[in-house]
């Protein structure tokens, strides 16, 4: 291996040719410099500031030389460093090169082994359910209003023509917000127990003639059992014109009927009571499992209550400003875990709500 040679000899001849064999020595060393450890080394022989070769030839040449030879050997000195430098940059580059090649070699992609499977999700049996009824309406003609789930008395209860402390209140279990005693009773604030008020948000926004639905999640303080949970969802329906008749309400939810549940299938309305239509009614469907002989599904009776509905009670257009001379409408409003319970043929309301995978996998 190169060792730097003392000078005796300063003169231009002798210089020249100590230069030209450290250079060839530089130049071979360096292309063998050829991966990132032997290139480590190579630097350190060569550039280290302690005992370098460069730091040699400083010492043993540059120093060393009698006064009158010092430019010469000076200038020599530094052309040498500036090549030694640019060939350590030349051969960094190539172990770089080096180094990630047979990196790439040794990760060899093995095409045959199967992917990580990422599983899409599918829509939830409530929404996809939801989705339906929707779909069915909006090819009546309806659009879909939506609204607040933290609702106030106001448009909860009170301009549904449920007057304050009225005992149908009772019928709708509801959860209040909490240290609200020194609002009005008509600001205070609750979870909608149901999706009737958006019937009278939409009003006051909307000239008549007025068709929507109004899908949604409500709230009641109900114990959760198989067939009721604190937290559901409605779908709450509103048609209000010139002339509507009880005749268009069976019509309509007759034809809704039929389309989720095959053309087969029979309604039956019954007379009920709700505060804010007169008359009210109960919706039947004859049972879409039996036909209506008579199954456990339909309790044996061969009907299957869904929906309560009615006629627009004149009292409510009295809060929204709609002339009830002119005008007359029908509402409706259901169970949307209900009806999934039925399509789906679910028998606890709550496994809709516990995320249990194994459940909800089988709407994929
Ligand atoms: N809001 C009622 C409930 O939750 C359901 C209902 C009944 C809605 C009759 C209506 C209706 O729009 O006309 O029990």
């Amino acid at each position: 291996m190169y060792t730097v040679p003392k000078l005796e000899d300063f003169s231009p001849a002798a210089l020249d040719a100590a230069a030209a064999e450290l250079l060839a020595a530089l130049v071979a060393e360096s292309h063998a410099a050829a991966d990132p450890r032997s290139f480590e080394e190579f630097r350190n022989r060569w550039m280290a500031r302690k005992n370098g070769v460069l730091t040699q030839v400083n010492d043993l040449w540059l120093k060393a030389a009698p006064s009158p030879a010092k430019r010469d050997v000076g200038q020599r000195v530094n052309a040498l460093k500036q090549r030694a430098e640019a060939l350590v940059a030349e051969a960094e580059q190539l172990a770089a090169t080096a180094a990630l090649g047979s990196k790439l070699k040794s990760e060899t992609i093995d095409i045959s082994l199967p992917g990580i499977e990422r599983p899409l999700g599918v829509r939830h049996p409530v929404l996809r359910t939801l989705d339906e009824l929707i779909s069915v309406f909006v090819k009546m003609g309806y659009s879909v209003a939506e609204g607040p789930e933290v609702e106030s008395d106001y448009y909860n209860f009170e301009a549904l023509n449920f007057p304050p402390n009225h005992p149908a209140r009772d019928t709708q279990d509801t959860l209040f917000i909490a240290n609200q005693e020194q609002r009005a009773q008509r600001d205070r604030l609750l979870l909608r127990t149901h999706t009737s008020p958006v019937q009278i948000r939409t009003m006051e926004k909307l000239v008549p003639p007025v068709r929507v639905i109004c899908p949604g999640k409500v709230h009641r303080n109900d114990a959760p059992d198989a067939t009721h949970s604190p937290v559901f969802h409605q779908l709450e329906g509103l048609c209000v014109d010139t002339n509507i008749t009880f005749g268009d309400l069976k019509g309509t939810l007759d034809h809704a009927m039929k389309s989720l549940f095959g053309s087969a299938v029979k309604t039956s309305f019954r007379p009920s009571f709700f505060p804010f239509t007169e008359p009210s009614v109960e919706v039947s469907i004859s049972c879409p499992f039996c036909g209506g002989k008579g199954c456990r599904p339909c309790k044996q009776s061969g009907w299957i209550e869904l929906l309560g509905a009615g006629m627009v009670d004149p009292n409510v257009f009295g809060f929204v400003d709609y002339d009830p001379k002119k005008l007359s409408g029908f509402a409706f409003g259901m169970g949307v875990e209900r009806l999934a319970m039925m399509t789906y043929n679910v028998d606890d309301i709550q496994q809709f709500f516990y995320g249990d995978m194994r459940f909800l996998e089988q709407f994929a």
